[in-house]
Order: structure tokens, then C-alpha cells, then sequence
């Protein structure tokens, strides 16, 4: 069966997928990481620890990485150009682009060679420059499609070793986390979800991916959201 391990396991995001796993009994052992408990992407030594301990225990058949920032300390999401500050955009890059890349260098050799391993990592629709005709939230919608690269990167490399590997981004909708609580005034009722309905909803798209997926971005209905 193999282990999970969920990044960010604090997160509203994380903690429902993480509880989701353990409830479905699909692996042997769920592992939880988060800055609590001394895992931070900004510190690569604790993101290569974590891996080590995961190392020892059972090979992680499914690894998802459910970090992320649109706000934090004050800072927000720019509205227009003159918003842009450069220690906020290299913030914003640091955890939604960088750290994930750092996630998937330590624990992608640790995917078992055979049968179908997952490698996901939240992402956002937002992060689509093909879908973009709203513009705003520069830092946000940057780092999340320089995630997307990063994981076809990831994707294409892990495809030379395992050719049955999946390594995907997945956008889980507008869920009810701490994250977009000051901005779900737009959001259309019934469009906004509990976080254990949108964790179910992504392990049902993880469960239905197969190999030739691999370096897509999937939405919570299964649909692919293009790059
Ligand atoms: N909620 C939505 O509507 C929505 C929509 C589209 C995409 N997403 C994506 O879904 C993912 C999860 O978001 P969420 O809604 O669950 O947000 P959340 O509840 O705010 O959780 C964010 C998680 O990221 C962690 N994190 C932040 N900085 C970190 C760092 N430096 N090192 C380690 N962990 C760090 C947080 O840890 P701490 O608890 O330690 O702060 C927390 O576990 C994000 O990638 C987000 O972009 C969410």
C-alpha cells in the first residue's frame, strides 16, 4: 500500500486530505508535515529531514503538497501594478513555487518505481495564463503558473525513471480555509466548499489519473485546466 504524506497538513486544505487518507485505510502510514512541528519551505534542511524520515518507513505511493499563500503578515494580493512590492512577490514565490520544487526534489526519489505513484501539488485556476482575462493578483497567479512549469518539468524528468509516475497540479475550487476567507464575498452560493467535500473531490480526480496525465493540471470535477 505504501505511505501518504500531505504537506502542509495544518492547512484547511491539508488537514481534510490528510483525514480523508487515513479514513479511506489506503495506506500504511499517513504522514502529516507542517510548520508546527518544525517544516518550513523556506529551511530546505527541514524539507530534506522530512524526506528521511519518510525514507525509513514505506515507499509514499501518493505525496500531495497543500502549502500555499495569497495573504499573510498584512500583505494581500495586488490589485494593479502599483501594488507590486519586491519582497512580497519573492515571499509569494519563495512558498508557492519554490518550496513545492524543493518538496518534489527530496521526495520524488523516494516514489516507488513500480506501479502508479502520485506526486500533486495544489495549484490554482488562476495560475492559467491561457484562462487569464481578469488580470490582478500578480504575485499569486505568477507563482502558481511558474508551479505548473515546475511540475511538467518534474513530470518529464520523472517519466525517464518511471514511466508510470503521475506528477500533477490540482485546483481544488473555492474551499472555505483560511486562505480565501476576506475573499469569498464574490463567490456564487454553492460554489464555495467545506474543505472535507473538496478533499474527497481531489482524491476522486487522483484516483481516476492515469500515466499519460502526468504534467497536467486537473480541477476538482476532473476537468484538465489548461496552462
Ligand atoms: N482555499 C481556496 O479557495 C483555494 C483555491 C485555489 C487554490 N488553493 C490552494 O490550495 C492550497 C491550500 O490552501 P488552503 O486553502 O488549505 O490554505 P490554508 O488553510 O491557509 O493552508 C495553507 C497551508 O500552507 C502552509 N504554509 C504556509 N507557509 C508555509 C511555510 N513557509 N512552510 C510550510 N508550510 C507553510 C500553512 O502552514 P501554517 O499552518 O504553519 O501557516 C498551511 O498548512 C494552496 O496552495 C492554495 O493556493 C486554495
Amino acid at each position: 500500500m505504501g505511505s501518504a504524506v500531505i504537506i502542509g497538513a495544518s492547512g484547511g486544505m491539508g488537514k481534510a486530505l490528510a483525514d480523508a487518507i487515513e479514513e479511506e485505510g489506503n495506506h500504511d502510514r499517513v504522514w502529516r508535515f507542517s510548520r508546527a512541528d518544525g517544516f518550513d519551505l523556506t529551511d530546505e534542511a527541514s524539507i530534506a529531514a522530512a524526506a528521511a524520515r519518510v525514507a525509513a518507513g514505506p515507499a509514499p505511493t501518493l505525496v500531495i503538497v497543500a502549502t500555499g499563500i495569497l495573504h499573510e503578515g498584512g500583505h494581500g494580493p495586488e490589485k494593479a501594478l502599483k501594488d507590486i512590492d519586491a519582497d512580497w512577490l519573492a515571499r509569494v514565490y519563495a512558498i508557492n513555487a519554490i518550496g513545492p520544487a524543493l518538496v518534489a526534489k527530496h521526495f520524488v526519489p523516494l516514489l516507488p518505481k513500480s506501479g502508479t505513484p502520485v506526486f500533486a501539488a495544489l495549484s490554482a485556476r488562476v495560475g492559467s495564463i491561457g484562462d487569464n482575462a481578469l488580470g490582478g493578483w500578480h504575485g499569486y497567479r505568477a507563482s502558481k503558473a511558474a508551479l505548473n512549469m515546475l511540475l511538467r518539468n518534474v513530470a518529464i524528468e520523472l517519466k525517464r525513471r518511471s514511466e508510470r509516475a503521475i506528477v500533477v497540479g490540482l485546483h481544488p475550487g473555492t474551499v472555505d480555509t483560511d486562505l480565501s476567507k476576506p475573499f469569498q464575498g464574490n463567490v456564487a452560493p454553492g460554489k464555495l466548499f467545506a474543505p472535507d467535500r473538496a478533499a474527497l473531490q481531489l482524491l476522486d480526480v487522483i484516483e481516476g489519473l492515469k500515466p499519460q496525465d502526468s504534467g497536467k493540471v486537473f480541477a476538482w470535477d476532473g476537468a484538465e485546466v489548461p496552462f
